[in-house]
């Protein structure tokens, strides 16, 4: 996969204050990967959300968004196209009183032509699901379908990456899944780049590579299998353990000998059937 994001030795401190809040970040995230960056609150996630579409820009180090370097204003524009950003709260970004305009709001922002516009508004509503919404009023959806609107006017711009910073914390279950669910399609089937900031471990383990922050710096990076049974880590970082790997930590304890590897419930269940049955750890 070819590179699409390089952060280099990125420092930020915001304008007053002395603390650097990113704290030599490096990384990269590939084209068409699906990141997801956790950690305890207040270590920078936000922070580093917002410079991945130059909302901010670094202190110290260059991001390059597609080879554009985001600290230089002549590209702005462009990353801006490439990179769309989903916030936590939907009722802040939706502009206009009709679902179809609100998608539309983005697209006439960068003077597309209107028949373009009705395309675009029409596949963003679809990909999401809520083409048969496209005329009602915003206010009367429900919290998911609400993010799914704004969703789909970030698609509406065409990005290839979407940053998404706990989007699914103030909905419900069902809000939550049907918001994954979207994502996860644009991911596999439109090779759209993910970066997802959450306090989910059930969403972060369907993730290509798991970034761990803490105080401003990467403590980790890999594959979910990898962090995700590395206990001290997680515990480090304040973080929780997946349901799976607390009950397994907790047997193993105990004095079983189980694998920490399985990551949903489906692999932990097959791994104590297999231990009862006497055979070698599965992961
Ligand atoms: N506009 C700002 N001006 C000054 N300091 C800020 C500003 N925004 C955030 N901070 C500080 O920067 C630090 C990191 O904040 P940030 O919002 O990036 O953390 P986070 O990891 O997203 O936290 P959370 O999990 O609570 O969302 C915090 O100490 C915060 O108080
Ligand atoms: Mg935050």
């Amino acid at each position: 996969m070819e590179s699409f994001i390089n952060i280099n030795n990125v420092k930020f401190k915001y304008e007053g204050s002395d603390t650097f809040i990113l704290d030599g970040i490096n990384t990269e995230i590939k084209k068409g990967e699906f990141t997801v960056i956790l950690g305890r609150n207040g270590c920078g996630k936000s922070t580093l959300a917002k410079h991945l579409n130059a909302i901010l820009t670094s202190s110290e180090g260059n991001i390059f968004i597609d080879g554009l370097n985001s600290s230089e204003e002549k590209n702005v524009y462009e990353i801006r196209k490439k990179v769309g950003l989903i916030l936590q709260n939907p009722d802040n970004q939706i502009v206009a009183g009709v679902v179809e305009e609100d998608v539309a709001f983005g697209p006439e922002n960068l003077c597309i032509p209107a028949d373009e516009i009705r395309k675009r508004v029409d596949n963003a509503l679809k990909a999401v699901r809520m083409y048969e919404y496209k005329d009602k009023a915003p206010y009367k959806l429900s919290g998911g379908q609400k993010q799914r609107v704004a969703i789909a006017g970030v698609l509406a711009m065409k990005p290839e990456c979407i940053v998404l910073d706990e989007a699914t914390s103030m909905l419900d279950p069902e809000g939550r899944e049907e918001v994954m669910e979207t994502i996860l399609r644009l991911n596999r089937e439109q090779n759209t780049t993910i970066v997802l900031i959450t306090h989910y471990m059930d969403e972060a383990i369907m993730a290509d590579k798991v970034i761990i922050m803490d105080k401003g710096k990467i403590k980790t990076e890999g594959k979910p299998r990898e962090i995700f049974t590395d206990v001290s880590i997680l515990k480090d970082s304040g973080l929780a353990l997946t349901q799976s790997t607390e009950l397994l930590y907790k047997l193993k304890k105990r004095g079983y000998n189980l694998s920490l590897k399985a990551l949903n419930e489906e692999e932990c269940a097959k791994e104590i059937i297999n231990f009862l049955e006497g055979k070698e750890c599965l992961y």
